[in-house]
């Protein structure tokens, strides 16, 4: 058996010791979105730090958790703080996660995350409903041995981001009143912020928007089958899109000023997916 499975399956051992929860739904929640788990009816949480294999410890602090619980009855599990890649960690372990909350049963991945606009008609506090993604800049979760207990060798990418779920999640923006764009996710690896001459690059590709996280986890959470979906929250216009130096404060005002109208569209997609 991969290392990489049974990396996994110590992790999900762990987590089946503590709790025997069966979701429904997955959601990954992004800057701004970290308090969402408190909306929900909690059952129970898990610190990562709890389950044994789990890759916290390249990175000192590494703080996250699995909140599980209901929205509306339905079982949902949230990955409250995310791993990234920047921050060390293999891209195998960046999926880890994402991994687990399919192997826990859930069927559907719903993933969040602030995003930098590159399409120069979106304005900081957009909502883009992700419709398919460019991760040519990042290595790909699934090199390496195939897990076959997951999925096959090759897997199909032409939808990872679901079109049913993007026509009820359209629908949805239109009710509670969101302008919802819809565009391409490009993800690089970060920490820096990206040169005004990549977001260039990004747009000649056809990227509207740019971040360091979410396509790696789409693309692991497809290979198992789980059907994806994906809303960014555009805190900054990327660099040289407007002018000025990028900062994370910014990223994190923006995402605070909107969040309140996330959640509500977060709670909605739930709840009809
Ligand atoms: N670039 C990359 N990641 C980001 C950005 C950005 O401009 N904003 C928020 N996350």
């Amino acid at each position: 058996m991969s290392k990489v499975y049974q990396k996994l399956e110590t992790c999900l051992n762990s987590i089946r010791g503590k709790t025997d929860f069966q979701p429904e739904v997955a959601l990954v929640l992004g800057s701004g979105l970290g308090d969402y788990a408190d909306e929900i009816s909690i059952c129970q949480t898990l610190d990562y730090s709890q389950i044994d294999g789990f890759p916290t410890s390249t990175v000192a602090g590494h703080k996250g958790r699995f909140v599980f619980g209901y929205v509306n009855q339905l079982p949902v599990v949230i990955m409250q703080g995310r791993v990234h890649y920047y921050e060390g960690y293999s891209m195998t372990d960046v999926v880890l996660p994402t991994r687990l909350m399919g192997m826990l049963g859930a069927k559907k991945l719903i993933l969040t995350n602030a995003a930098g606009g590159v399409n120069p008609n979106y304005t900081p506090g957009d909502f883009m409903l992700i419709a398919d993604h460019i991760a040519t800049a990042v290595p790909s979760p699934l090199i390496g041995e195939n897990l076959w207990q997951l999925g096959t060798r090759f897997p199909d990418m032409s939808e990872v981001y679901s079109l049913r779920m993007r026509g009820i999640i359209k629908g949805l923006a239109v009710d509670l009143g969101i302008d919802l764009k819809e565009g391409v996710y490009v993800q690089f690896t970060g920490p820096g912020y990206e040169t005004p001459a990549e977001i260039r690059m990004c747009r000649s590709w056809g990227g509207d928007a740019v971040g360091m996280s979410t396509a790696c986890e789409a693309m692991a959470a497809r290979h198992m089958g789980l059907e994806v979906c994906g809303i960014s929250c555009i805190t900054n216009m990327a660099a040289g899109i407007s002018s000025g130096q990028l900062n994370h404060n910014e990223v994190q005002e923006t995402a605070d000023r909107v969040a309140g109208q996330f959640k509500k569209l977060i709670t909605e997609v739930i709840r009809h997916i």
